[in-house]
């Protein structure tokens, strides 16, 4: 399939033609959040049927599965706590979890996309761009498929424990090409050196440097509280195993799963599994404790989703919408939950019996693609 050449495609060409190459963390920013074309500024409809692709949000069940932690979590702390939806999409989730409560809350959302915030607070949600101006308070933190959605740095293995960075250049026919290059910053080769992760010479791999300041702007809004972030990842030694040789990357456009991150600059979703290896560290630095990541279905489980009924009051359905989210085979290990706390506090809601980094995928959910279903 040819190429489309976006609006966005264009912009990026000429500030590549000006100013040189970018790297692929900048390339990716602005494909995804650019204020004006960007894949997310222009409220992709995510979960309908002609949407972009699917999320856990698209099923009340899981919005039940979180308030019962919610409910769970104010029990552990001993006080009503405020909830911090992370990346709230169409907001269909936070109008989900708060159908659930049995009480009101304050319930925010952070949002970058200002076309998404508007849908939000179309359904009566309160949404913040930044967290600067959020006290510190005893809080509940949420974030469905938000850290793999964060830009990424794409490198690959030259051989004897060296690795380069990919550039977003243009070919001699001005069309979008990756080309190697030196590094743009050393932390690339340092969180590689910090998990031992060697890349075997042409190997490809993404890492994600956002997550340091991510995390760090959350704790600073937590007096105390939960985290909890659900998405696809793995642990280093398998992330950046053989196994995964052209990396995680994935592009998705109109439903469909688009391998070539350039195809429709803007129109297109692009994401990449999460390190938990990284993201567990970079958490504990922040001053977290941390727990998981554990599979989203027994997290679910545990959670008490067995119990939810929906409105409709038809049982099939309902048990339905618990297999698709829970069952091992599917998305019950396709995603899984990392749990962060602040220190002293009891076990994370959803915890009981599981243990920590049981990334086990079945070679089933392996070849499930997480945003279909
Ligand atoms: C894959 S979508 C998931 C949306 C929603 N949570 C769901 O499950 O349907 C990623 C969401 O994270 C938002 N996002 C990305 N980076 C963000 C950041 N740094 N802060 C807040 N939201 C962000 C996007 O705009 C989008 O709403």
């Amino acid at each position: 399939m040819n190429r489309i050449n976006t609006e966005l495609a264009k912009v990026l060409k000429r500030k590549i033609r000006s100013q040189g190459p970018l790297t692929f963390r900048d390339f990716m920013a602005v494909a995804l959040y650019d204020e004006a074309n960007g894949f997310y500024a222009q409220g992709p409809n995510i979960g309908s049927p002609d949407g972009p692709f699917n999320t856990n949000a698209k099923f009340p069940a899981f919005g039940y599965a979180i308030a019962q932690a919610i409910a769970q979590a104010e029990k552990n702390i001993g006080c009503p706590l405020r909830i911090l939806e992370l990346g709230g999409g169409t907001g269909q989730l936070g109008k989900s979890i708060i159908s659930f409560l049995q009480t009101p809350h304050e319930y925010i959302v952070l949002e970058t996309s200002p076309r998404l915030r508007a849908g939000q607070e179309q359904r009566s949600l309160q949404t913040i761009q930044n967290l600067n101006n959020l006290p510190p308070s005893p809080t509940f933190v949420f974030g469905n498929e938000v850290l793999d959605a964060l830009p990424v740095h794409r490198v690959m293995g030259m051989g004897n424990e060296k690795i380069e960075e990919f550039y977003v250049d243009l070919d001699e026919d001005g069309e979008f090409s990756e080309q190697p290059g030196p590094l743009s910053t050393t932390e690339l080769a340092e969180r590689f050196k910090c998990e031992g992760v060697q890349l075997g010479r042409g190997q490809v791999a993404e890492i994600c440097l956002e997550l340091k300041p991510f995390f760090q702007n959350v704790r600073q809004v937590l007096e105390r509280g939960y985290v909890f972030f659900v998405d696809y990842g793995d642990r280093a030694s398998n992330l950046y195993s053989h196994r995964h040789r052209n990396g995680t990357l994935r592009s998705f456009y109109q439903q469909q799963q688009i391998h070539d991150p350039f195809f429709a600059v803007g129109q297109q979703d692009l994401t990449a599994d999460v390190d938990y290896t990284a993201a567990r560290s970079i958490a504990e630095e922040a001053g977290f404790e941390v727990d998981g990541p554990i599979p989203q279905g027994a997290w679910l489980r545990n959670l008490g989703i067995q119990a939810y009924k929906g409105s409709s009051s038809d049982r099939e359905s309902d048990q339905k919408e618990i297999n698709v989210l829970t069952r091992p085979t599917g998305l019950g290990s396709a995603f899984d939950v990392l749990i962060l706390k602040t220190r002293g506090l009891p076990d994370g809601p959803g915890l009981q019996q599981v243990s920590n980094m049981s990334l086990s995928k079945s070679p089933l959910a392996c070849q499930i693609s997480p945003h279909f279903f």
